[in-house]
């Protein structure tokens, strides 16, 4: 049955968890076009997770408008701005990736659970990613420095077009032009960025690929949380993991695939019929600590589309009560 295809996957997961993974011949392509893009996520993890912010410099130069204080918050915006920027143009080029992975991993004659066993360094590939979304928007909500930064960026950009004032140095205004500006306001102003953009990559993956039954995308994601969820039930497979974060990797990734799944199935993933157990993933994630489970269920609660609706049952909802 299903299930022992997905104990057998999990199993063969858990050695792919500890290898750097070898792409197939039908693979290469995609894969080094996606590895070229995430040579670059653990830099950017690592700069927002240490991302301090000018705040102190702002409130002064707000509080003491005088040409020094202003000159000073303004030099201490500037390289967050070039690192906002670059956080923000990740996102795009995850963007571009997401739909290639997901063509890779969806189309064709193969079932959900041939992808999953033929194509495991895409699979591989296409978890850091999501590890990497829910990564990034937890240090994100931590962080309303971000928003702080960005907006004082702009008053002051406004501020000296309206007084022509030449004082200033400017980020190179082809860096980041109005309307890049607009964009990236756009970005940070959204509690859950990165999650924003990926699922909007996968529905418009959905969309722009009709030929493609919605079922095989939401399918695969399904079967994917399901061999997450098969790893960590038990507790042979979790003894097998190499290292101690491989359990909370599995977890980020299963929980954004439910996430995912919730945004791009029509019905979403907490129906009845659903092929997601997410009662399951729920109760997993409660039998964790606190500390490592409260983000992932916050992100259940409150980066979900349809939980709220009242097709969802009502244990799911008291589950998921915060
Ligand atoms: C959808 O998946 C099924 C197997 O689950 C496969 O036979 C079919 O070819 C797939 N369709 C497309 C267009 O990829």
């Amino acid at each position: 049955g299903p299930r022992i295809c997905d104990t057998a996957l999990a199993r063969s997961w858990v050695v792919l968890l500890s290898l750097d993974a070898q792409p197939t011949d039908g693979e290469q392509e995609t894969f080094e076009e996606v590895q070229h893009v995430l040579r670059n996520s653990e830099p950017i993890l690592e700069e927002i997770q240490c991302y301090k912010g000018a705040g102190k410099e702002i409130r002064e130069a707000i509080s003491t408008p005088t040409e020094e204080f202003q000159q000073r918050a303004w030099h201490a915006v500037l390289p967050l701005v070039s690192r906002l920027k670059r956080f923000y143009e990740f996102s795009t080029e995850l963007e571009v990736v997401v739909p290639k992975i997901l063509f890779q991993l969806c189309s064709g004659p193969m079932t959900p659970t041939q992808h999953l066993e033929m194509q495991q360094a895409l699979v591989k590939q296409f978890a850091e990613i999501l590890e990497f979304v829910l990564k990034f928007d937890e240090y994100k909500m931590k962080t309303p420095a971000i928003q702080n930064d960005f907006s004082y960026y702009r008053r002051t950009i406004t501020r000296q077009r309206m007084s022509s004032h030449n004082g200033f140095e400017h980020l190179d205004t082809r860096e980041v032009t109005n309307e890049l500006a607009n964009r990236m306001s756009l970005f940070y102003a959204h509690a859950t960025p990165m999650l924003k953009v990926l699922s909007e990559a996968t529905s418009m993956f959905v969309k722009e690929n009709s030929d493609i039954p919605i079922e095989n995308t939401t399918e695969t994601l399904s079967t994917m949380a399901k061999v997450c969820l098969r790893m960590l039930e038990n507790p042979n497979l979790i003894s097998q993991f190499q290292r101690e974060e491989t359990q909370l990797f599995v977890l980020r990734v299963m929980v954004g695939l439910v996430i995912l799944y919730d945004h791009v199935h029509p019905q979403g993933a907490f129906v009845k019929a659903s092929n997601v157990d997410v009662k399951g993933c729920v109760k997993l994630l409660k039998e964790q600590p606190a500390a490592r489970s409260e983000g992932l269920l916050n992100a259940l609660r409150y980066t979900t589309k349809h939980l709220n609706e009242e097709a969802t049952p009502k244990n799911i909802k008291n589950l998921l009560a915060a």
